[in-house]
């Protein structure tokens, strides 16, 4: 295995959306750093899983979706059936509704991506907080985004507003649950290059150009899950980490 730190030895993570893109750089970086990864995905995660088996890690999926409370509890329990603990949960599963501007975002379309994106985030931290608290310890990582605070023509202003309630979720389960064991966190990823989106060369060089330390990978974002849910982040609970390569468009009100 290519360990470079054992510092989540022993430690189970669940990783939800973790079948492609970031979730997958996230179950990678965990797995190295010793966690047993447990994939909730609405896809086969399969890929995944054997990558982390090849590589001597620990790793099991089910399909489900995040939306469904009954799903985020069968989660919950397949990590504590397969490995009879739960340390960790990060809520990175979530869709961008198709682009388009508010006046022609289809209602379906709104409820879906809210449906997904925030009560999903609700589901599996509630889920998760049960074995948690009984244990007086664990840690959650939301994924939320850049675009918690940053519109644009052609963006669902759908997908802001879940990624701005993630933030919301974040403070409200930091507050009630910090002091009994429990951290939470979020991160707040600027442009990660997780899939093919279909870009021309030059729109690619394009959107680049905004990130001084270029366009973010899966894995960029892995490693700043990694910090919040290690033994170096013990009073770190309630905040969101900007990881966005340098980015600095718009304002800084949070
Ligand atoms: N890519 C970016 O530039 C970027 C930037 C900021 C934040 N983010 C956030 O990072 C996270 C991952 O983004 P990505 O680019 O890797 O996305 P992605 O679309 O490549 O992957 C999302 C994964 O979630 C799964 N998924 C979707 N709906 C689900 C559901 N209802 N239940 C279970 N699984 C579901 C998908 O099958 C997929 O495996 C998301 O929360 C996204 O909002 C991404």
């Amino acid at each position: 295995m290519t360990s470079r730190s054992t510092q989540l030895d022993g430690q189970v993570a669940i990783v939800t959306g973790a079948a492609q893109g970031i979730g997958k750089g996230i179950a990678l970086v965990l797995a190295e750093s010793g966690a047993a990864i447990v994939i909730g995905d609405i896809q086969e995660a399969a890929g995944t899983v054997e990558e982390i088996r090849d590589d001597g890690g620990r790793s099991v999926s089910m399909i489900m979706d995040t939306s469904k409370p009954e799903d985020a509890q069968s989660l919950v329990s397949l990590a504590l059936r397969e490995y009879g603990r739960l340390d960790i949960l990060v809520n990175n599963a979530a869709i961008d509704a198709p682009g388009g501007n508010a006046w022609d975002l289809p209602d379906q379309e709104w409820q879906r991506t809210i449906d997904v994106n925030l009560s999903g985030v609700f589901y599996c931290s509630k889920a998760a907080l049960q074995p948690m608290l009984e244990a007086g310890r664990g840690a959650i990582v939301n994924l939320s985004s850049q675009a918690a605070r940053l519109g644009a023509k052609g963006l669902s202003p759908a997908y802001n507003a879940t990624k701005a309630g993630v933030l919301g979720l974040t403070m409200g389960f930091a507050a009630q649950v910090s002091d009994m064991g429990v951290r939470v966190n979020a991160v707040m990823p600027g442009l990660v290059e997780s899939r093919d989106f279909g870009w021309s060369a030059e729109t690619r060089e394009a959107r680049a150009r905004e990130y001084p330390l270029g366009l973010g990978t899966p894995r960029d974002i892995g490693e700043a899950v990694l910090y919040l849910v290690s033994p170096g982040a013990r009073w770190v609970s309630g905040t969101a980490l900007h990881i966005s390569g340098g980015y600095q468009r718009g304002t800084s009100w949070f």
